[in-house]
């Protein structure tokens, strides 16, 4: 029996010792970062994609598809919560892979959507169902008494006693609580007074395509973004205004400079962000990955920026910081050590090479393993790359200094349209020596959609300008 007590407490500090490297990090993310993974509680990756986020006893809620690495078919829709939109704690899988039916192994569930009814306080979850090959989609919804669930997954949505059948999905709520179902080409369904049923098509296709339907309302002005048609490639999103949720909807062109796909992201959610001194509204955006889009899809938040109805992303923050009680939004520099290419202190093993892109330096190769190292004392390291049309994965591990990995990951430098971006920050370690490693992983991001189009990248490199770290 004593040994068996033994056996109990000696595991158990085993765990706490493997948790302990990320308990150090609870509460430490400082602000919003763009484009590179993001850490839960446990350490984990978080994986929400295709979000929204709902305000429920003074904290934030996220709602996302769940992803893996291997496969697009359905593998839950996940709930996280935070407190400052920083730190994202893992609450539930809200809607886990049923075990049978339209939402069982080997289907397509996404663009996950949560609204508290205010009339019953109960809480509707709506997705997009299909087949894994999107020829059998429709609006499907889920409900819960508590909003980390469990939700039950009801069927389809019905509009006359029909499922709506359409794709691509968001929601809106008004100000006076009336709920809305989004499809995309931007039709707007009213749903019914408990979120159930629609009961009125209320405003026409705008256009073709317009996928990732995502409306919010500023004063008496209505925004509705949305994307081209490109699978999982992203693009420059665009967006219309109107005074009310029936139209007339004025074209009001791109959201990001041209050509810069929408700091390459596809839109999803805006979060509406009030405080005493000003509001800020936050664009939430996928930056997709496939074929792994839970080791290394990402999300491009950002403050919108208003000029009388115009609203644009003028420029890409790779950090910035939200005041919840004046409601203003911030760039954060990123002040650190700063390690360049060519630098004495990295070892390099296999072929790269020196060059320069738009003056910047950078080290680059595209041979499987070759890898870089850096070792260093410090609480954190950080990487910059250079996002490239022919870039694929980097495999970015960190070691302790008796050489144990406490964390690796796979990263994403792809990007059809160029840009410097930082693209790994670790979580805040205890101050101590750890050795960094950046490797080719030989695998890039590239697919082909059901038309054949074929999507992606075009080589295997890593293209690093540059590493990070705070002592
Ligand atoms: C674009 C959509 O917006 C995504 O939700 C997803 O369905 C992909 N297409 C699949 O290619």
């Amino acid at each position: 029996m004593k040994k068996h007590r033994l056996t109990i407490f000696i595991f158990a500090l085993m765990l706490l010792q493997c948790a302990n490297i990320f308990a150090q990090q609870a509460g430490k993310t400082d602000a919003i970062y763009s484009g590179l993974p993001w850490y839960d509680q446990n350490g984990k990756v978080v994986s929400a994609h295709g979000a929204n986020i709902v305000q429920e006893n003074g904290k934030f809620y996220l709602f996302g598809e769940a992803h893996s690495d291997t496969s697009n078919a359905f593998a839950g829709f996940n709930c996280y919560s935070s407190k400052d939109l920083y730190n994202w704690k893992f609450e539930s899988v809200a809607l886990p892979v049923q075990k049978n039916g339209k939402l069982g192994a080997n289907r397509v569930g996404e663009r996950v959507k949560v609204m508290k009814n205010p009339f019953s306080g109960e809480f509707i979850m709506l997705m997009h169902v299909d087949t894994l090959g999107y020829k059998d989609q429709f609006v499907g919804y889920a409900t819960a008494k508590n909003i980390a669930g469990p939700y039950q997954f009801k069927g389809p949505l019905l509009f006359k006693g029909k499922p709506i059948k359409k794709w691509d999905m968001g929601t809106f709520q008004d100000d006076d609580g009336t709920g809305y179902l989004l499809t995309h080409g931007g039709m707007i369904h009213q749903l019914s007074k408990d979120f159930k049923s629609i009961i009125a098509e209320i405003n026409p296709a705008i256009t073709t395509g317009f996928e990732s339907p995502t409306l919010f309302r500023k004063n008496n002005t209505y925004y509705f973004i949305g994307s081209h048609l490109t699978s999982w490639e992203k693009n420059d999103n665009y967006y219309y205004t109107a005074k009310s949720l029936y139209g007339p909807w004025t074209a009001r062109g791109l959201l990001a400079p041209k050509d810069k796909l929408t700091w390459n992201s596809q839109a999803t959610f805006v979060l509406k962000i009030s405080g005493t001194k000003d509001t800020t509204f936050m664009f939430m955006g996928d930056r997709w990955s496939f074929p792994k889009q839970l080791s290394s899809a990402t999300y491009v938040w950002q403050p919108i920026t208003f000029k009388g109805d115009s609203i644009s992303i003028p420029q890409y923050l790779n950090a910035w910081t939200i005041n919840l009680n004046t409601g203003t939004a911030n760039p954060k520099s990123i002040i650190r050590k700063t390690i360049l290419p060519g630098d004495q202190t990295i070892s390099l093993t296999g072929n790269w090479k020196y060059s320069t892109i738009d003056s910047i330096s950078i080290i680059r190769s595209d041979e499987t393993k070759a890898s870089l190292s850096f070792k260093f004392n410090g609480k954190q390291i950080g990487l910059y790359a250079v996002l490239l049309p022919d870039n694929g994965y980097a495999k970015v591990e960190i070691r302790d200094k008796k050489g144990k990995t406490i964390m690796s990951n796979i990263i994403d430098l792809y990007s059809k349209s160029p840009m410097l971006q930082l693209a790994f920050l670790s979580p805040v370690l205890p101050k101590s020596d750890y050795n960094l490693t950046v490797s080719v992983l030989g695998e890039r991001p590239n697919w082909s959609d059901k038309r054949k189009s074929l999507y992606g990248s075009t080589g295997n490199n890593i293209t690093i300008a540059k590493l990070i770290i705070q002592e």
